[in-house]
């Protein structure tokens, strides 16, 4: 039986082991570090998602035929790179093409050469140049740390005021450390965001179905900005119009871009969007599946994971057509009472039992002890449904988060209401 380690402890991850345990390959899968419900699927092995080191040393030693890259620190700091050194197949990109994610200012340098649409920008790598240029720019402007700043390094001013402090946190006091030696200060947009996730063998992108990520903590986007507090799948938003646009216009130009400059990308590349008034336009680019828009769209997804994985790696996507099943997938994230700010672990989760058998909850922060489950993180679980349309798999997936209890538990009501 083929040996597979993912690298990563969330929701995404959990999807991940998930779709790969319905594939005809049976797999024996494990993962680093894991979560409580991760562990139901795969062993769970503790190591830390970014020990590079020891995570190389461990899939040698235990002979992993394949290693899943899921999270973006790992991929940032060359675990792709050095499995591949240590004779050890991986899928994810290698550090070269992950800056297209790690570094905001070389993915935008990218877009400009290339002519792909993106909001316009400025660099600087001199806080106070920086500070001059905000004093005099037209407001309001977005300023953005380079680096990977766990998605808090992204400020929209709406005053010169607001970006001189947005700029002196970032580069004078390093709030985000290395990630803001150096700031992207851009244009302000505005319009409908989309998600878009898509499988890249370095030459050919096989775009998956599209999804919309609730970023606020509470109904009616109030509230601060979290790693994602539900998605559904696919959005009404992005029309067929819009799709055949993005994909001539941004993935594959993306995709011939990164190949020109030699970092041809091999993984799964997420686009996300913003439809603003002159067209659909780049806000960002991640190196990776984005949590928890894999939930929904793994809901969705027809293909055999396996397959699709093994053909990125080998460079023979082309070969490979994505089949989407009909209907809606609906993606609620319950989070600690208190999240994104501090709150507390340990808490006692129950009903987990009583849902329905065609959900799936994908555990992003639990631990399991005694056979029982515990928080142990921000985000706890992703109760995933599906329907024929999205009202039905928003219903159904409400119906059993109702079913889930836990001390403090908070969750958005709004997930799927267009
Ligand atoms: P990013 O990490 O670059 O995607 O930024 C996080 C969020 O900030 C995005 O999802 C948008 O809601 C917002 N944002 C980023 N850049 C811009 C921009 N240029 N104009 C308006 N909103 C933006
Ligand atoms: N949900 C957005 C991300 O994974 O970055």
């Amino acid at each position: 039986m083929k040996k597979v380690l993912i690298v990563g402890s969330g929701g995404r991850e959990h999807a991940i082991a998930w779709k790969l345990k319905q594939s005809k390959e049976p797999l024996e899968l494990y993962c680093a570090p894991g979560n409580g419900g991760i562990s139901e699927l795969a062993a769970c092995v503790d190591i830390a998602a970014a020990d590079v080191a020891g995570m190389v040393g461990w899939a040698q030693e235990n002979a992993m035929d394949l290693v899943f890259v899921a999270p973006d620190d790992p991929l940032a700091l060359g675990m792709v790179d050095a499995m591949k050194r240590a004779g050890i197949r991986a899928f994810g990109p290698d550090k070269a093409a992950a800056e297209i994610e790690s570094s905001k200012a070389y993915s935008k340098w990218l877009m400009k050469k290339y002519g792909i649409p993106t909001a316009a920008f400025e660099v600087f790598s001199d806080g106070q140049a920086a500070l001059a240029y905000v004093e005099a720019a037209q407001m309001p402007v977005v300023v953005k740390a380079d680096g990977l700043a766990l998605g808090k390094g992204v400020l929209i001013c709406d005053t010169a005021e607001q970006a001189k402090a947005a700029v002196t946190e970032i580069m004078i006091e390093k709030k985000f450390g290395e990630a803001g030696s150096r700031v992207v200060i851009e244009e302000f947009m505005t319009g409908p965001e989309v998600s878009v996730l898509a499988f890249c063998d370095g030459k050919t992108i096989r775009p998956m179905v599209s999804a919309q990520d609730h970023k606020r903590a509470c109904d009616g986007d109030a509230g601060l900005n979290t790693g994602g507090m539900g998605t559904f799948s696919p959005t009404p938003k992005y029309t067929e119009e819009v799709r055949a646009f993005a994909e001539r216009e941004i993935f594959e130009k993306t995709v011939d871009a990164l190949r020109e400059e030699g970092r041809p990308f091999s993984g799964v590349l997420f686009f996300g969007l913003m439809l603003t008034p002159e067209g659909p336009k780049v806000l960002e680019y991640n190196a990776r599946l984005g949590d928890p828009e894999c939930q929904s769209v793994f809901m969705l997804m027809e293909n055999d994971l396996w397959d699709v994985i093994n053909a990125v790696i080998d460079g023979r996507l082309h070969e490979i057509e994505l089949r989407w099943k009909k209907g809606s997938a609906v993606c609620v994230v319950m989070a600690s009472g208190g999240y994104p700010g501090s709150y507390e672990k340990g808490i006692a989760i129950t009903g987990l039992d009583t849902v329905d058998g065609d959900v799936a909850i994908f555990h992003a922060g639990t631990k399991k002890e005694n056979g029982r489950y515990y928080t142990n993180g921000g985000r706890v679980l992703g109760v995933t449904a599906m329907g024929e349309t999205m009202e039905a798999a928003r219903e159904k997936a409400y119906a059993n988060v109702a079913k889930i209890k836990f001390e403090g538990a908070h969750y958005r009501t709004d997930i799927g209401i267009k």
